[in-house]
């Protein structure tokens, strides 16, 4: 089996140097945007240039999708679907791929493993979902997916205003966290999100430094 830096030799290179690509994967309230924070700080202190990415976007389809999560009308799990992957599609040609060709290292707040995980939880087949991504997206060189269970997740963003108002909100993210556990990419690597963020953020960093020698 190929290794996932192996798949990904066909990521930009640029001046001998390879722009790192690390995501950060979980349901809402698992720590990503704090992890994805303290590593970009850790990562700038080392004087690298480090770009940090989140999905949905600021761009024009992600904002579509944050104003239509408001209506009441809520979209069909494809309307759904085609929006998230247009906005990743516009994300990768604009933002991901010229970062990673100018040698930065890239941060991303979610990425197509929301999309299996979330949409795949409304029903749509991951099969479909990933088929939908082949043509156009760089696999990352590390994905951390931060697990919670959904109470604490909830209970860490009670006070945040949510995209999606699905009914049993519990029950549909307890298929989600259960999606973004059985995932078998191998790039992907299941951390406990319980754990202080100091202490994550140190298990991040000692699995880095193991995969990345250079990073240390
Ligand atoms: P996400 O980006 O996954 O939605 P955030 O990083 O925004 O999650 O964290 C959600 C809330 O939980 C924030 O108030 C944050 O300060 C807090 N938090 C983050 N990580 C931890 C942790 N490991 N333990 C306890 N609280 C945390
Ligand atoms: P979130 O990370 O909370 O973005 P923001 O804080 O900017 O609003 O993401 C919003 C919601 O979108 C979150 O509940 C997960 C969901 N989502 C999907 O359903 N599919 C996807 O492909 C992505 C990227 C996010």
């Amino acid at each position: 089996m190929k290794t996932s830096l192996q798949k990904t030799t066909s990521r930009p290179e640029k001046g001998g140097r390879i722009g790192l690509f690390i995501v950060f994967e979980g349901i809402d309230g698992s720590g990503k945007s704090t992890q994805a924070e303290l590593l970009a700080e850790k990562l700038r202190r080392r004087g690298m240039d480090v770009v940090r990415l989140s999905e949905p976007t600021r761009g024009k389809w992600g904002e579509k999708i944050r104003e239509l999560s408001k209506s009441s009308d809520s979209l069909s799990p494809r309307e759904e679907l085609d929006l998230f992957i247009k906005d990743r599609r516009e994300d990768v040609r604009k933002n991901i791929r010229p970062a990673l060709e100018a040698g930065r290292v890239v941060i991303l707040d979610r990425y197509f493993y929301s999309t299996l995980a979330y949409q795949g939880a409304r029903g749509i087949s991951l099969e479909e979902i990933r088929q939908k991504h082949r043509k156009f997206v760089i696999l990352p060189d590390v994905v951390f997916i931060l697990d919670v269970p959904v109470s604490t997740g909830l209970r860490r963003i009670k006070d945040r205003p949510v995209i999606y108002h699905l009914f049993e909100e519990k029950e549909y993210l307890k298929k989600v966290r259960e999606i973004f556990l059985s995932l078998p990419d191998p790039e992907c690597l299941i951390i406990d999100g319980r754990l202080p963020a100091e202490a994550i953020h140190r298990k991040i960093w000692s699995i880095l430094c193991r995969k990345f020698p250079e990073l240390k």
